[in-house]
């Protein structure tokens, strides 16, 4: 397929600007960052512009092709009305340095979304800052270090986090300036409560979990794990990024937690995985309140506010308030779905993976066999017998029009094939999904080679994922175009 470079014909043209009705200026830059020539754009027509991205979107993989079962990633199909709502130009129009007169709508939205996210999680108040799962963590972890050093007067120094964690869990424990400690799960895939004692201490500053865990197993000695937490002096983190398995159902704040992120951008209605903003709201308990980052809204009589006056706070951790756009589409998506939707949408996403997992037992390893929340977590140990790597199962899901799972994690599954439907499948999607992976489960000992060429239907074959990652390639007139091969 042409590069939208080489369609370029001097003279095209896809818009038509009005002329200019206000004084030119110059530009305030600095003359040594000024460019010398003018930006060198392609130029195309309209129907060549909405053609190209269209071809162009059809190779890649989306959830509005088919069925994109990305484990721990929830990448569930989103309802357009929601980016319709969010591109209204009265939300998107909005400058962030507006005089807050001017947004009380736009302010109104956060509240009641900071309302609804309280209510959903059974917490006290929140942050809409964070702008994904990840600075959710590290804002939280910041308050939690805040909070010990005006409590104690030091920050203690130990996180704990299980050996089935996200990988972002200590990725964040570590800029917060604590040390990883792990707690082995046990036999069942929880965390195991007696080893936990062991290292539960006075240096411990908390543990963080996820619940729903990464094995989707739902931690059910949660309460007794928060009040061990709590006789050590800790506090407990939910890692909430899995809430689309407990909306309606059951509430961090009732499990006993301290502290809860929850990924919009996963559960609420904004793409995930997209490279486009997401949010990352932390729920907190009371009592972390004069630690959340400024500004906080607050309302008096009918009139909202920013208070910067916060001497405990940690400070700003997102430019302005947080990314908008992703909380409308949050709000638009909690007020349509409503209180029974929201249940149905996690009752829906645990039936589904349970689905997949009775279905899909007989074919696939299941080190852990048993009701599983809203992803099933199989092994390909047994196709790894036949030479067949998870990477090669992957790659065959692709030649039938699937996105493949997340391989390789959970890390304490070996060959993991971590599955997460999601509630908006139908049961006819899950089945053909079903023969896919039967076929490959048979193609693993008749026909191997199959596998380890895949995929072969798809523009482009195996690709050195290292270079790619590594040595991008994204700059036409930089590169010289014979490396350029492309599908
Ligand atoms: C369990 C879990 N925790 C944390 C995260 C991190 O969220 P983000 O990618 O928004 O930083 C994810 C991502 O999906 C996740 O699945």
């Amino acid at each position: 397929m042409s590069l939208i470079f080489e369609l370029s014909k001097k003279g095209l043209k896809s818009f038509q600007a009005p002329p200019l009705d206000v004084p030119r200026q110059q530009s305030d830059l600095p003359a040594n960052l000024r460019r010398k020539t003018p930006l060198r754009l392609p130029e195309v027509a309209e129907n060549q512009v909405v053609r190209h991205y269209i071809n162009l979107s059809l190779k890649n993989h989306h959830v509005d092709k088919d069925f994109y079962p990305l484990g721990s990633c929830t990448m569930k199909y989103n309802p357009k009305i929601n980016d319709e709502i969010a591109g209204h130009s009265g939300f998107a129009a909005l400058h962030p340095k507006q005089p807050t007169e001017t947004i009380q709508g736009a302010l109104q939205v956060i509240h009641e979304l900071s309302e609804a996210l309280c209510h959903i999680t059974g917490m006290d108040t929140v942050t809409l800052q964070p702008s994904a799962g990840a600075q959710g963590e590290l804002t939280a972890l910041l308050m939690f270090r805040a909070y010990f050093i005006q409590r104690d007067g030091r920050p203690r120094h130990k996180v704990i986090i299980p050996d089935s964690a996200h990988g972002t869990n200590p990725a964040s424990i570590v800029m917060a300036g604590y040390d990883v400690v792990q707690v082995v799960s046990g036999p069942d895939g929880l965390v195991d409560l007696d080893s936990l004692k062991k290292i539960l201490d006075g240096d411990t500053a908390a543990l963080m979990i996820t619940n729903p865990n990464t094995l989707g197993l739902f931690e059910s000695q949660i309460t007794e794990i928060a009040s061990r937490v709590h006789d050590a002096g800790g506090l407990v983190y939910m890692d909430g990024a899995n809430l689309n398995a407990l909306m309606g159902i059951a509430r961090p704040g009732d499990m006993g937690f301290d502290a809860c992120h929850l990924n919009l951008h996963k559960t609420f209605s904004t793409p995930h995985g997209g490279g486009g903003p997401g949010s990352g709201p932390v729920v907190i308990r009371k009592f972390l309140e004069p630690f959340l980052p400024k500004p906080v809204l607050k309302i008096k009589d009918e009139h909202f506010s920013w208070d910067w006056e916060r001497p405990d706070s940690i400070g700003h951790i997102h430019s302005f308030y947080g990314n908008f756009s992703v909380m409308v589409r949050a709000l638009a998506y909690i007020l349509a779905m409503g209180r029974d939707g929201l249940r149905a949408v996690s009752e829906n996403a645990i039936i589904n993976a349970n689905y997949l997992r009775v279905r899909l037992a007989e074919h696939f390893d299941l080190p852990y066999n048993r009701l599983c929340m809203h992803e099933v977590v199989f092994s390909g140990s047994r196709q790894k017998a036949h030479g067949v790597k998870t990477l090669d199962i992957a790659k065959r899901l692709l030649d039938f029009g699937f996105h493949p799972p997340t391989v390789y994690f959970p890390l304490i599954v070996s060959e993991a094939l971590m599955i997460e439907p999601t509630e908006t499948e139908s049961k006819e999607t899950m089945d053909r999904f079903v023969d896919a992976m039967k076929r490959i489960a048979h193609e693993s000992e008749t026909e191997p080679e199959q596998l380890k060429n895949a995929p072969t239907a798809t523009p482009v074959q195996r690709l050195d994922e290292v270079a790619a990652a590594r040595n991008l390639d994204i700059n036409y007139f930089a590169q010289p175009k014979t490396s350029a091969k492309r599908g």
